[in-house]
């Protein structure tokens, strides 16, 4: 395997590849490193193509082995052209990566599978995460897969199809009656305190490095190209920052040729600090998240940081917008996305009017989440005309016209 040691993105201390959450120096992050030598020996477009059709076929970019069985294996979601909606926009080639097809319907199936196999490696029994939905459904969903026991931290007042979609698992779940930021810190207390692993406490470097797989996906489904923007939504700010590295890798390594994207980055009006600290040029100051996008509702973003310095723009959507594109979605492409996308589609609208997109670049938007899972928003949009079993009344319906 080419990962080869843990270093500090601060003090730039080395660590082995254990479940070490944070730097015992100077409790900076801690990300894998890679021999890029040996990875340029061994990875080529024709051996990832002669992978498993899932996020495996990048096991050599990542930094645990692929399991030796692969158990409801997330990645390879479509990547799919969206002319209608690319028509509406005034967008010259969009594109949607529909990571709605993973297993438990969101992208976090990538990161948990990633921190599960090392929790695998170091035979822990029990996974566990802080999470405000998605995470929670895609870590009780791997336990079940790999006969773990799963424990959840999150907020009381979750979607409850969100809670729903994590109790069928069989998890233990604890609603807490606070938000996500004290759900994120009660698992770092716990996690001096009990023997689970945490997907974002000590197996953070791990978790964090599925998302690469994001954008090493979209740019082997764009024919090993690079698209020109990539449209993606920041909470924590991991799944951005990452992007940023995955399209990285494939340049350094030379799989792809050409520009980094320009990231842009989405956050909802009502939590918003990593946009707030991009447009002010200033430290990310946490606030109290009050958003109907639950699932980017982090007011303390761990990578807010990194994110701002990697983000083209980071365009913030309206709390009264994003039901809004979540309809515009589904009616122009047929895909229905969760409040996540809500406020993704906001960002890209927002960037196109900004004059940030031009006719000619090829552009991604991420469907992160499912709609599935948050329904409730656009309950009002059901409204059928209920009638008796008769033909001879629903064409009374159309009022002559046929
Ligand atoms: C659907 C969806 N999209 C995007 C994100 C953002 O991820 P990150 O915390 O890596 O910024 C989340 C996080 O929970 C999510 O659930
Ligand atoms: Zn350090």
């Amino acid at each position: 395997m080419p990962a080869t040691h843990l270093r500090c993105r601060v003090c730039e201390t080395h660590y082995p590849l254990d479940p070490i959450g944070v730097c015992t120096r100077c409790f900076g992050p801690l990300d894998p490193v890679y021999d890029r030598d040996e990875q340029r020996r061994i990875v080529s477009r024709e051996s990832i193509e002669a992978g498993p059709r899932s996020i495996w076929r990048y096991a050599d970019l990542l930094p645990v082995a692929a399991p030796a069985e692969q158990r409801l294996a997330p990645g390879c979601t479509p990547l799919v052209r969206a002319p209608r909606l690319a028509d509406a926009l005034g967008v010259g080639e969009l594109w949607l990566k529909l990571d709605t097809a993973n297993p438990t319907h969101s992208f976090k199936d990538r990161v948990v599978a990633v921190a599960c196999a090392k929790a695998l490696e170091h035979g822990s029994t029990t996974l566990a995460c802080s999470s405000t939905g998605n995470l929670a459904n895609a870590v009780a969903a791997r336990a079940a897969a790999e006969g773990l026991e799963a424990v959840i931290l999150c907020p009381a007042d979750l979607e409850p199809e969100k809670l729903i979609a994590s109790a069928v698992y069989g998890p233990r779940i604890y609603a807490i009656e606070g938000s996500y930021d004290d759900c994120s810190r009660l698992t770092v207390e716990l996690s001096f305190e009990v023997d689970w692993a945490f997907v974002n406490v000590q197996l953070r470097s791990y978790y964090a490095e599925g998302s690469k797989t994001l954008a090493f996906e979209v740019a082997e489904q764009l024919g090993w190209e690079l698209p020109d923007v990539v449209v993606a939504p920041i909470a924590s700010g991991s799944m951005f920052t990452k992007l940023h590295q995955g399209f990285g890798e494939f340049l350094d390594l030379g799989l792809v040729e050409g520009e980094q994207p320009r990231l842009i980055g989405a956050q909802a009006e009502g939590c918003s600090p990593v946009a707030r600290a991009w447009a002010d040029g200033a430290k990310v100051k946490p606030v109290r998240p009050s958003t109907i996008a639950r699932s980017l509702a982090i007011g303390s973003p761990a990578d807010g940081a990194l994110a701002a310095a990697t983000a083209s723009s980071i365009h913030i959507t309206p709390e009264d917008e994003i039901v809004d594109n979540i309809v515009l979605l589904a009616e122009t492409t047929g895909v229905f996305g969760e409040t996540a996308p809500g406020v993704t589609l906001g960002a890209l609208r927002a960037a196109v009017r900004a004059g940030e997109i031009g006719e000619d670049d090829r552009v991604v938007l991420l469907v992160t989440g499912d709609g599935l899972k948050t329904p409730g928003l656009v309950a009002d949009r059901l409204d059928p005309i209920v009638i008796e079993p008769d033909a001879e009344l629903i064409l009374e319906t159309l009022g002559g016209v046929r």
